[in-house]
């Protein structure tokens, strides 16, 4: 009886799993092979589990059985001996030319599921790609009934493209705690990640405890409660309470460290200098070439910088770190020190962007400095800076590593590069042999806007997920050899909590990921976009936060000889139907479908746009004020 029941479960479970419209496998990023073979596993009430007993893949199996038990209410038992299992974790050592230390291959069919791989990061990578393979319930924090608890047969060989798989996080402009640290690894694995950039100092914060310097954290990890608009805030008066920020102490880094590396996760330290260093100088103003620095306040989001005359900027108040002083070295060497200590990674991120000089010019220091040393220009000066600071990097055993301006007046053979400003500085420093991060703005910049600015939170930039899933970190022409991989970069200056930082990252990370794990030949746009909304699925179970930005149509507007407004709406996939009303109701499917680009009627004031797929509203209803769009034609 019991074996009749199982029998009919399992051809109702397949008769469902194909029913279900689920039938087409979507993971990101997309595996190098894929085989799917008819027919579907059935989860069994109690699931047996083999798997080698090595410490690292200790944490790892509790992960697994957790994210198995949890939605399922079934019961995973681990099994000793090498019988079957099923579900078979299993390390081979033949394995190594194949599939490498972080591929995998996965294999699902009635006899269960079978997960080899020649290292551990291997195993816990085809066990994302099982999670995603199972139904979106698995995402569940509770209990759920009356979900079939099936997977697809199929069988997977994977590996990444590249070893670098990066996000960067900026915890330095908002503070975040170290369980959101933890809670961005937790996600970030998710899509096989690899390496956390933590931005931990900046003007608006010092966030990582230096033991003999308790300033930097006392002070320098302090500022002032704003919020609105980043940037435009007034200076604060000198007796508002500057109680808003925090920094890990070095048991915390400890910890986080030890998180991500159970995930097989690196964790990146930066410490941005001689630039974006406000915070170090207002805890030790003698780290300043500007005497007036132990004035200076730690930013709470005033204006410090001129942009206006492009970069580098013109500092309105000297937010550098004076090279021509002694004791700044000494102070880099003390940090460097502990940073080394804490952080097992084989880099350590010294910053360099963005550094005014306009300061420097007036110093007379400087100027001895230069005629000392036969330096000729400020960007010279800068680079005496980052090779005396490549020194001491190495001097702790690490490798130097900046953003591509350290390129600039000259750069030691061994450092390498993180390519921000476009692909230009990664092109030039691979050219020179150095090893290079690719993370440009153009394709990887997180903290631009995913759509337009009349529903996103305002940045100076966009940066939509079609064009995010366009990045490619190997230009032609390069030698992929210098191309260590690709990184994505959350700045958070117009970031305040965690849900925003979610909204922030998903889905353009899932576009990242894909670019950085998938071979190139597997990136398809199409199939992308329903990749990303069966993810949506399971974020909603999950209760995630994720930007529905690429829902979102794409303005644009033009004047006709007649002066009328010509409007057209652009979209992200052929799949959107957009719907439109002029009369400031609220535009259903029932409403004019948009063909071709429309007219505005003369005395209308207000276009409102839904997107939907078939009858299934997919889009945010987005009001844009016609005088939005007629200042914007008015702009060009
Ligand atoms: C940067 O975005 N300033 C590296």
């Amino acid at each position: 009886m019991k074996r009749c029941l199982l029998l009919i479960s399992l051809l109702l479970s397949q008769h469902l799993f194909s029913q279900s419209g689920s039938k087409e496998i979507s993971i990101i990023p997309e595996p190098m092979s894929m085989i799917r073979e008819d027919g579907v596993y059935q989860l069994p009430r109690t699931i047996t589990l083999s798997a080698p007993s090595t410490p690292e893949l200790e944490q790892v199996i509790s992960m697994l059985r957790e994210s198995l038990m949890r939605p399922t209410g079934y019961v995973v038992t681990r099994q000793q001996n090498k019988g079957k299992s099923d579900l078979m974790l299993e390390l081979k050592t033949g394995e190594k030319e194949r599939l490498g230390d972080e591929g995998y291959e996965l294999q699902v069919n009635a006899a269960g599921i079978h997960i080899t791989a020649y290292q551990p990061a291997g195993l816990f990578y085809g066990i994302q790609t099982l999670l995603q393979l199972l139904p979106a319930e698995i995402e569940s924090h509770e209990k759920r009934s009356r979900i079939n608890w099936v997977i697809p047969f199929v069988k997977i060989t994977d590996k990444p493209r590249f070893a670098w798989r990066g996000l960067m996080f900026d915890v330095a402009r908002h503070f975040f705690t170290k369980q959101d640290v933890e809670k961005f690894i937790d996600d970030m694995v998710r899509y096989k990640y690899n390496l956390l950039h933590l931005h931990l100092t900046d003007d608006e914060g010092w966030r990582i405890e230096i033991k003999g310097l308790p300033r930097l954290t006392e002070i320098g990890a302090w500022n002032v409660k704003k919020t609105g608009y980043f940037g435009t805030f007034p200076k604060p008066a000198a007796d508002e309470p500057k109680n808003y920020g925090g920094f890990y102490t070095q048991d915390d880094i400890r910890e986080l460290v030890a998180y991500a590396k159970a995930r097989f996760v690196n964790i990146l330290p930066e410490i941005d200098v001689p630039g974006h260093s406000l915070a170090a100088v207002v805890a030790y103003p003698e780290l300043s070439c500007t005497p007036a620095a132990n004035t200076y306040q730690v930013r709470s989001g005033e204006e410090i910088m001129d942009w206006s005359h492009g970069a580098p900027p013109i500092a309105l108040v000297d937010n550098t770190l004076c090279p021509a002083n002694e004791k700044v070295y000494d102070f880099l060497d003390k940090v460097m020190t502990q940073v080394a200590e804490l952080f097992p990674f084989e880099y350590i991120h010294v910053g360099g962007d963005e550094c005014p000089k306009n300061y420097w010019e007036k110093t007379e220091a400087i100027k001895e400095l230069m005629q000392r040393e036969g330096l000729k220009s400020m960007e010279e000066v800068q680079s005496y800076f980052e090779k005396r600071l490549e020194k001491i990097v190495e001097s702790k055993g690490k490798k130097f590593m900046g953003w591509d301006e350290i390129l600039e007046g000259g750069l030691a053979p061994s450092a390498a590069v993180m390519s921000w400003r476009g692909m230009k500085g990664g092109i030039e420093a691979a050219r020179m042999k150095h090893n290079v991060v690719m993370s440009p703005t153009t394709f990887a910049y997180l903290d631009y806007m995913q759509g337009d600015p009349i529903v996103e939170p305002r940045i100076y930039a966009s940066l939509r997920l079609n064009k995010a899933y366009e990045f490619e970190p190997v230009p032609e022409g390069v030698d992929p050899r210098y191309i260590i991989g690709g990184q994505a970069n959350l700045w958070t200056e117009q970031v305040y909590n965690m849900r925003h930082a979610e909204y922030m990252v998903w889905p353009r990370g899932f576009a990242i990921a894909e670019t950085l794990w998938s071979p190139k030949e597997k990136k398809d746009w199409p199939r992308f976009f329903s990749k990303v909304e069966a993810q949506f699925a399971r974020y909603d179970i999950a209760e995630k936060k994720y930007a529905p930005s690429m829902y979102d149509p794409i303005f644009s507007a033009v004047r006709t000889a007649d002066s009328s407004l010509l409007i057209t709406l652009g979209k992200e996939s052929e799949k959107l139907d957009i719907y439109y009303s002029f009369d400031n109701s609220f535009p259903d499917r029932f409403y004019p479908k948009y063909t071709q680009p429309i007219l505005a009627p003369k005395e209308a004031v207000m276009l409102k746009v839904v997107t939907y797929e078939g009858k299934k509203q997919v889009g945010r209803i987005i009001a844009m004020p016609l005088a939005e769009l007629k200042a914007r034609v008015g702009k060009k």
